[in-house]
């Protein structure tokens, strides 16, 4: 009886968190954030990210992406739209961005040796009220976009797209502080250091691969189940098999988390009362 009315309270409890917790944004913010674990861009790339805004970027031919999603060399040939929407009302964004995308080629690559740089703008300005265009008509076009170009078999890349806050402190690098800088391998967060930039706000990421046209899932891969784990996928960092990351196992992760810590609180206390 008690039981059961307990049953009955915590599915009221359960959707009156998910409904608290229901934002798509943040949702989507979440999952990003996620992906990026799971792909193991963090740490290994970004010691950290916390976007505080969701980035949306838009392939010609494709519209927006999800994060992670397998495309072709042919789909992502042209520079994206790229849009950014704030996690809520109190997250400002205001003053230039720089936007970069990096090759930071396949899962388990020690980024130590750096990453291809296949677009870096700064001076980029956000235009619109609720869902922010990255304009970079009157930014600095270090690197140019230039689509992945990358050779068969060599597994599926990981393209990073990052757009970071320029403190009125941004000073970047001599060699890179012109337009017409064209496509070569540098360091990301030595240059995110050194020109004293803000941490990303926001980002999104897509795989190419070339060469096998099916993606090669390793069974043993402990990527897909440590997925409400996050901390523990750097177990598999060591492993140099490629694999895709699934996207849909991941979606509803940010939810059960939520939903499932007061859940457990509830029933303890309901059974600690009955008793
Ligand atoms: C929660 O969001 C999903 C889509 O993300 C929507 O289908 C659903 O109706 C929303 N639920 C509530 C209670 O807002
Ligand atoms: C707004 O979003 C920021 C960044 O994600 C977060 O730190 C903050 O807690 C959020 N504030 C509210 C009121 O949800
Ligand atoms: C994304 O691209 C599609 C065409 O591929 C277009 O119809 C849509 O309006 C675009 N969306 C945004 C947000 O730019
Ligand atoms: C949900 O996100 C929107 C932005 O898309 C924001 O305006 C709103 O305040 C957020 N709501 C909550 C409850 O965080
Ligand atoms: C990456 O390579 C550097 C230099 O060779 C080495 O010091 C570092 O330990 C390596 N990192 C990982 C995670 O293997
Ligand atoms: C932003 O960039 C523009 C050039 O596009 C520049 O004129 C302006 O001074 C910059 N603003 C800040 C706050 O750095
Ligand atoms: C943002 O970009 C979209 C797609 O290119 C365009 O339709 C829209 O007018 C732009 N909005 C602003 C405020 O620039
Ligand atoms: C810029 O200069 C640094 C040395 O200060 C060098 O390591 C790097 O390769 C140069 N980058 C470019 C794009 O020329």
């Amino acid at each position: 009886m008690l039981l059961l009315s307990a049953s009955v309270a915590l599915s009221f409890l359960g959707s009156f968190v998910y409904a608290q917790s229901n934002n798509t944004t943040a949702l989507k913010i979440a999952t990003i954030e996620t992906q990026f674990t799971n792909a193991q861009l963090v740490p290994s790339l970004l010691k950290t990210f916390r976007p505080s805004a969701l980035m949306n970027v838009n392939f010609s031919g494709i519209g927006p992406i999800s994060p992670g999603q397998d495309l072709t060399k042919q789909q992502v040939a042209s520079a994206p739209e790229i849009s950014i929407v704030p996690a809520n009302s109190s997250v400002s964004l205001q003053g230039n961005y720089t936007l970069v995308m990096v090759d930071a080629n396949v899962i388990g690559t020690n980024q130590s040796v750096g990453q291809t740089r296949h677009l870096l703008v700064n001076d980029v300005t956000l235009t619109g009220s609720s869902s922010l265009n990255v304009s970079t008509a009157h930014g600095v076009a270090v690197t140019e976009y230039a689509g992945p170009s990358l050779g068969k078999g060599s597994g599926a890349h990981r393209y990073v797209i990052l757009l970071l806050p320029q403190p009125s402190s941004f000073s970047p690098p001599a060699n890179l502080s012109k337009p017409n800088v064209g496509v070569s391998v540098f360091h990301l967060t030595e240059y995110i250091s050194t020109s004293h930039l803000g941490q990303p706000i926001a980002g999104m990421y897509f795989d190419v691969e070339q060469g096998t046209g099916t993606a090669t899932v390793s069974p043993t891969s402990s990527v897909v189940t440590s997925i409400s784990q996050p901390g523990t996928s750097s177990a598999s960092s060591s492993s140099s098999t490629p694999r895709k990351s699934s996207n849909a196992a991941i979606r509803p992760v940010g939810n059960s988390v939520v939903v499932t810590l007061p859940a457990v609180a509830f029933v303890l206390l309901a059974s600690y009362m009955c008793l």
